[in-house]
């Protein structure tokens, strides 16, 4: 079974559809199904699953910074979500500090939560927390920031939300093979790029510089890179990288490739005072669908995006959480869970403004 919806299958179980098919992942009953997520490895998710509580314990919610547009959407859903069944949660700020956040997962740790939901502050700190939260046995799911299988196998009550970012690089590249000409608008047979990265220390912002040039070379494309520098997921340096690149390469840059929307929000503004034109003389896209980031590829201003889905990942990061409470445990390698990321050009934008 390939990207096995392991926990969807226990759903169409719970229906009787496949009863007696003789498949040998052998998903509990009771479970709290996923909506449309995929575990990332073969087999099932979950190696057992008894009754999944109905909310009424307490919850400690450990966000890396409030200050991040793309998590703003995201913990705004997660406590709507988790209040909306009855949870006591609490959620923090970690000011982007891992210290800090340290500190926050131990307080909730003193104060006996039921379970976390943790996005680090630093991926290189995964060990540390898995240590931690293992130590006092506290259900914990991480989401955001993916840890490697290996470290995650320290911990059966551990799970992480999130998607596979290299399929939001590749959709980043789609878009541009998807305009007139391919991303090579001066025609001389290669597309000239500018990266503006997020934190390099996330696999998300790795992922998508690598798969999004990756997907043009794989269709053929020869490519060139101006420039790529770390815009740390921030509006403002999004636009002063891209301003500092524009006033440097001027007409060579067909392409800006951003890892997220904020970033590109904040290009789009070196773009229009530098005089260019999205989709005439220069492509833009980001990722995430923020709204702002809808609005412009609805007006032309950005050549698309891709939803990241700030909704979609939350109510998954609920459910696994249940699913944890409720017993679940989780086997080594099976303890990522994708949620899809979708591909948003000016057709189905609209679709996706929250
Ligand atoms: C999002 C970024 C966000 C980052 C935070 C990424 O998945 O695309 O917008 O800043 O997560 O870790």
């Amino acid at each position: 079974m390939k990207k096995t919806l392991a926990l969807a299958l226990a759903v169409v179980m719970s229906l009787g559809l496949m009863a007696g098919c003789g498949n040998n992942s052998t998903p509990p009953a009771n479970s709290t199904p996923p909506t449309n997520a995929s575990t990332s490895q073969p087999g099932s998710a979950a190696a057992s699953i008894p009754d999944a509580p109905t909310g009424g314990g307490t919850v400690g919610v450990c966000i890396y910074k409030f200050d991040d547009a793309f998590m703003t959407t995201y913990r705004n859903a997660l406590q709507e979500i988790l209040e909306g069944k009855g949870y006591k949660v609490t959620v923090v700020d970690g000011n982007n500090d891992q210290s800090k956040q340290n500190e926050q997962i131990n307080t909730f740790i003193t104060q006996g939560v039921d379970a976390l939901i943790i996005n680090p502050c630093m991926t290189s700190a995964a060990d540390s927390i898995i240590a931690t939260v293992k130590a006092a046995g506290v259900p914990t799911v991480l989401i955001n920031r993916e840890p490697t299988a290996e470290q995650m196998s320290a911990y059966d009550k551990l799970v992480y939300v999130g998607c596979d970012a290299a399929q939001s690089g590749t959709f980043q590249g789609e878009l541009i093979l998807d305009t007139p000409n391919k991303g090579d608008i001066n025609g001389d047979g290669k597309v000239s790029y500018i990266m503006i990265q997020g934190d390099p220390e996330n696999i998300d912002a790795q992922l998508r510089t690598e798969y999004s040039v990756k997907a043009l070379q794989d269709a053929g494309m020869e490519v060139e890179q101006l420039d790529l520098q770390r815009g740390d997921w921030d509006r403002e340096k999004g636009q002063t990288i891209c301003a500092n690149d524009l006033a440097q390469f001027g007409d060579q840059i067909e392409v800006v490739f951003c890892n997220n929307d904020d970033m590109a929000i904040g290009a789009l503004q070196s773009i229009q005072s530098a005089g260019r034109k999205v989709n005439e003389d220069i492509y833009l896209v980001g990722v995430d669908a923020l709204d702002a980031a809808l609005n412009e590829v609805m007006n032309g201003n950005m050549t698309g995006t891709v939803l990241n889905d700030a909704v979609g990942q939350a109510t998954e990061a609920v459910n696994q959480m249940e699913n944890l409470l409720g017993g679940a445990t989780f086997a080594a390698g099976e303890q990522s869970v994708y949620v899809p990321y979708v591909k948003v050009t000016p057709d189905n934008a609209k679709d996706f403004v929250k």
